[in-house]
Protein backbone atom coordinates (compact mmCIF):
# COMPACT_ATOMS: atom_id res chain seq x y z
CA UNK A 1 0.00 0.00 0.00
CA UNK A 2 3.00 2.04 1.06
CA UNK A 3 3.59 1.71 -2.84
CA UNK A 4 0.52 2.96 -4.40
CA UNK A 5 0.49 5.94 -2.22
CA UNK A 6 4.08 7.11 -3.39
CA UNK A 7 3.49 6.39 -7.23
CA UNK A 8 0.22 9.02 -6.91
CA UNK A 9 2.22 12.31 -6.99
CA UNK A 10 4.21 10.62 -9.94
CA UNK A 11 0.95 10.07 -11.33
CA UNK A 12 -0.28 13.30 -11.40
CA UNK A 13 2.75 15.02 -12.44
CA UNK A 14 2.73 12.86 -15.51
CA UNK A 15 -0.95 13.67 -15.54
CA UNK A 16 -0.52 17.20 -15.86
CA UNK A 17 2.35 17.13 -18.38
CA UNK A 18 0.10 15.67 -20.60
CA UNK A 19 -2.63 18.14 -20.27
CA UNK A 20 0.25 20.97 -21.51
CA UNK A 21 1.33 18.79 -24.33
CA UNK A 22 -2.49 18.74 -25.41
CA UNK A 23 -3.36 22.31 -24.76
CA UNK A 24 0.35 23.25 -26.87
CA UNK A 25 -0.92 20.83 -29.81
CA UNK A 26 -4.06 23.17 -29.67
CA UNK A 27 -2.19 26.11 -30.10
CA UNK A 28 -0.09 24.85 -32.57
CA UNK A 29 -3.04 23.84 -34.83
CA UNK A 30 -4.39 27.19 -35.02
CA UNK A 31 -0.90 28.08 -36.62
CA UNK A 32 -0.20 28.69 -40.60
CA UNK A 33 1.33 25.23 -41.38
CA UNK A 34 4.84 26.81 -43.03
CA UNK A 35 6.00 23.55 -44.81
CA UNK A 36 3.16 23.44 -46.91
CA UNK A 37 2.59 26.93 -47.61
CA UNK A 38 6.42 27.25 -48.92
CA UNK A 39 6.23 23.68 -50.86
CA UNK A 40 2.71 25.29 -52.63
CA UNK A 41 4.36 28.92 -52.98
CA UNK A 42 7.24 27.17 -55.00
CA UNK A 43 5.66 24.32 -56.19
CA UNK A 44 2.04 25.63 -57.66
CA UNK A 45 1.49 25.80 -61.19
CA UNK A 46 2.67 28.57 -62.13
CA UNK A 47 5.04 28.72 -59.24
CA UNK A 48 4.51 32.01 -57.09
CA UNK A 49 8.14 32.01 -56.75
CA UNK A 50 8.55 32.99 -60.40
CA UNK A 51 7.31 35.89 -60.03
CA UNK A 52 7.69 37.13 -56.16
CA UNK A 53 10.28 37.93 -53.82
CA UNK A 54 9.83 35.96 -50.32
CA UNK A 55 13.06 35.56 -48.67
CA UNK A 56 11.23 32.54 -46.27
CA UNK A 57 11.03 30.51 -49.46
CA UNK A 58 14.31 31.78 -50.67
CA UNK A 59 12.54 33.42 -54.07
CA UNK A 60 13.51 36.19 -56.07
CA UNK A 61 11.19 36.45 -58.84
CA UNK A 62 10.79 40.17 -60.03
CA UNK A 63 7.69 39.98 -62.21
CA UNK A 64 4.99 40.77 -59.59
CA UNK A 65 5.58 42.70 -55.79
CA UNK A 66 8.26 41.86 -53.78
CA UNK A 67 5.89 40.03 -51.05
CA UNK A 68 8.16 40.98 -47.81
CA UNK A 69 7.85 44.86 -48.72
CA UNK A 70 4.41 44.91 -49.20
CA UNK A 71 3.57 42.46 -46.40
CA UNK A 72 0.09 41.29 -47.68
CA UNK A 73 -2.53 40.09 -45.11
CA UNK A 74 -4.08 36.77 -45.35
CA UNK A 75 -7.40 38.09 -47.08
CA UNK A 76 -5.58 39.63 -49.80
CA UNK A 77 -3.11 36.91 -50.71
CA UNK A 78 -6.06 35.05 -51.06
CA UNK A 79 -7.91 37.32 -53.34
CA UNK A 80 -5.12 37.84 -55.58
CA UNK A 81 -4.51 33.93 -55.79
CA UNK A 82 -8.27 33.13 -56.40
CA UNK A 83 -9.12 36.49 -58.69
CA UNK A 84 -6.17 36.80 -60.55
CA UNK A 85 -4.47 40.73 -60.53
CA UNK A 86 -2.84 42.74 -63.18
CA UNK A 87 -0.31 39.88 -65.18
CA UNK A 88 -0.88 37.37 -62.33
CA UNK A 89 -3.55 34.69 -62.97
CA UNK A 90 -5.95 33.43 -60.86
CA UNK A 91 -5.73 30.27 -59.59
CA UNK A 92 -8.37 27.71 -60.26
CA UNK A 93 -7.16 24.14 -59.64
CA UNK A 94 -6.27 25.16 -56.29
CA UNK A 95 -8.29 23.32 -53.75
CA UNK A 96 -10.13 25.84 -50.52
CA UNK A 97 -7.66 24.41 -48.72
CA UNK A 98 -4.78 24.97 -50.64
CA UNK A 99 -5.70 28.92 -50.64
CA UNK A 100 -5.97 29.19 -47.30
CA UNK A 101 -2.66 27.69 -46.28
CA UNK A 102 -0.46 29.83 -49.12
CA UNK A 103 -2.38 32.65 -47.52
CA UNK A 104 -1.49 32.13 -43.83
CA UNK A 105 1.16 31.12 -45.25
CA UNK A 106 2.53 34.22 -46.93
CA UNK A 107 1.16 36.97 -44.30
CA UNK A 108 3.13 34.75 -41.51
CA UNK A 109 6.19 34.69 -43.29
CA UNK A 110 5.97 38.57 -44.69
CA UNK A 111 4.92 39.36 -40.76
CA UNK A 112 1.90 40.36 -41.94
CA UNK A 113 -1.11 40.53 -39.65
CA UNK A 114 -3.23 37.25 -40.57
C1 LIG B 1 3.10 35.35 -63.70
C2 LIG B 1 3.65 36.00 -62.55
C3 LIG B 1 2.95 35.81 -61.22
C4 LIG B 1 2.70 34.63 -60.56
C5 LIG B 1 2.99 33.23 -61.03
C6 LIG B 1 2.12 35.01 -59.28
N1 LIG B 1 2.00 36.36 -59.18
FE1 LIG B 1 1.31 37.40 -57.60
N2 LIG B 1 1.43 39.11 -58.66
C7 LIG B 1 2.01 39.24 -59.91
C8 LIG B 1 1.91 40.63 -60.35
C9 LIG B 1 2.43 41.20 -61.66
C10 LIG B 1 1.27 41.32 -59.31
C11 LIG B 1 0.90 42.81 -59.26
C12 LIG B 1 -0.41 42.98 -60.00
C13 LIG B 1 -0.89 44.42 -60.04
O1 LIG B 1 -0.89 45.08 -58.98
O2 LIG B 1 -1.25 44.85 -61.12
C14 LIG B 1 1.00 40.34 -58.25
C15 LIG B 1 0.40 40.64 -57.05
C16 LIG B 1 0.33 39.78 -55.98
C17 LIG B 1 -0.11 40.14 -54.65
C18 LIG B 1 -0.56 41.52 -54.19
C19 LIG B 1 -2.01 41.66 -54.47
C20 LIG B 1 -2.52 43.03 -54.10
O3 LIG B 1 -3.63 43.10 -53.55
O4 LIG B 1 -1.84 44.04 -54.37
C21 LIG B 1 -0.01 39.02 -53.89
C22 LIG B 1 -0.37 38.90 -52.42
C23 LIG B 1 0.45 37.94 -54.73
N3 LIG B 1 0.65 38.45 -56.00
C24 LIG B 1 0.65 36.65 -54.31
C25 LIG B 1 0.92 35.59 -55.19
C26 LIG B 1 0.89 34.19 -54.81
C27 LIG B 1 0.62 33.66 -53.41
C28 LIG B 1 1.16 33.47 -55.94
C29 LIG B 1 1.14 31.98 -56.13
C30 LIG B 1 -0.11 31.30 -55.83
C31 LIG B 1 1.40 34.43 -57.02
N4 LIG B 1 1.23 35.69 -56.52
C32 LIG B 1 1.75 34.10 -58.30
C33 LIG B 1 2.57 38.23 -60.67
C34 LIG B 1 2.50 36.89 -60.35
Amino acid sequence: MREAASALPRKRAIFAGLLVAGLHAGALAAEPDMEAGRALFVGATPACALCHTLNDAQSSGAIGPKLDEIKPDAARVETAIRNGIGQMPAYTTLSDKEIETLAAYVAKATGAQP
